[in-house]
């Protein structure tokens, strides 16, 4: 059971003030009886609005082209965050960004208010490749493939799982790395264990699901079930 505006809201791609407006003059009925209170609470699919079935999703699942200087956070006191970024059309309470990315990073940010896929796409257990492409202040090659695959020791002395790291043909300094885990700065902390700095770091895919290249940055969109389950492909 939901509160009825948030059911119109949400079905509908509506403000919560529009979809009380809705409710208010009469067009939101629960079965067959009109209701206008906005707080009443009702199963989804009982709800219709000026008599056609809303289709309501439990929980909303959104790809964003993260922008450089936005942090990965659902809210801070000081800076701008990636929610801030959402629309209001596609902003639910309690989104947040499943996976962060740092301040500077930019790219695929997966937003969602569902606990349970984020935990099934971030746990390491699961092998959920997130991609990334990164350019380096120097060149790296066989060396640092090989210790990327047999697991990077950080400067804590931590061990990362096993990762994969293909270079460039004709760069040498651009690089496309593949993880299934989020340590804090993981990535750039394994190159900072070869001594090589990372200039420039984007996140380009999460599970089999690309980054959209038709965002701009800091634009996102709601995510359809096949692009749910290309996440969850290994
Ligand atoms: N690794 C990093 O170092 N930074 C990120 O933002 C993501 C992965």
């Amino acid at each position: 059971m939901e509160r009825l505006d948030k059911i119109i809201s949400v079905s509908m791609g509506v403000t919560r003030s529009r979809a009380k407006q809705l409710i208010r003059s009469a067009q939101v009925k629960v079965g067959a009886e009109i209701v206008t209170d906005p707080s009443v609470k009702a199963a989804p699919e009982q709800v219709s609005c000026s008599e056609r079935q809303v289709v309501y999703k439990k929980h909303i699942y959104i790809m964003m082209n993260k922008p450089a200087g936005v942090v990965s956070a659902s809210e801070d006191a000081r800076e701008r965050t990636v929610t801030d970024l959402v629309p209001e059309k596609l902003y639910r309470k309690g989104l947040f960004p499943a996976g962060r990315l740092d301040k500077d990073t930019l790219g695929f940010v997966l937003l969602t208010d569902d606990g349970d896929f984020a935990h099934r796409i971030l746990s390491p257990k699961n092998h959920i490749l997130k991609t990334y492409e990164a350019v380096l202040d120097k060149p790296v090659g066989e060396r640092e493939i090989q210790r990327f695959k047999d697991g990077v020791i950080l400067g804590d002395g931590s061990r990362c799982l096993s990762a994969l790291l293909e270079v460039a043909p004709d760069n040498a300094r651009r690089v496309r790395i593949k993880i299934c885990e989020g340590k804090y700065h993981q990535i750039k902390r394994m190159f900072a264990a070869q001594g090589v700095y990372v200039e420039e770091l984007r996140r380009t895919a999460m599970g089999a699901l690309a980054l959209d290249g038709a965002l701009a940055p800091g634009e996102c969109r709601e995510l359809s079930e096949d692009e749910l389950s290309l996440i969850l492909k290994k």
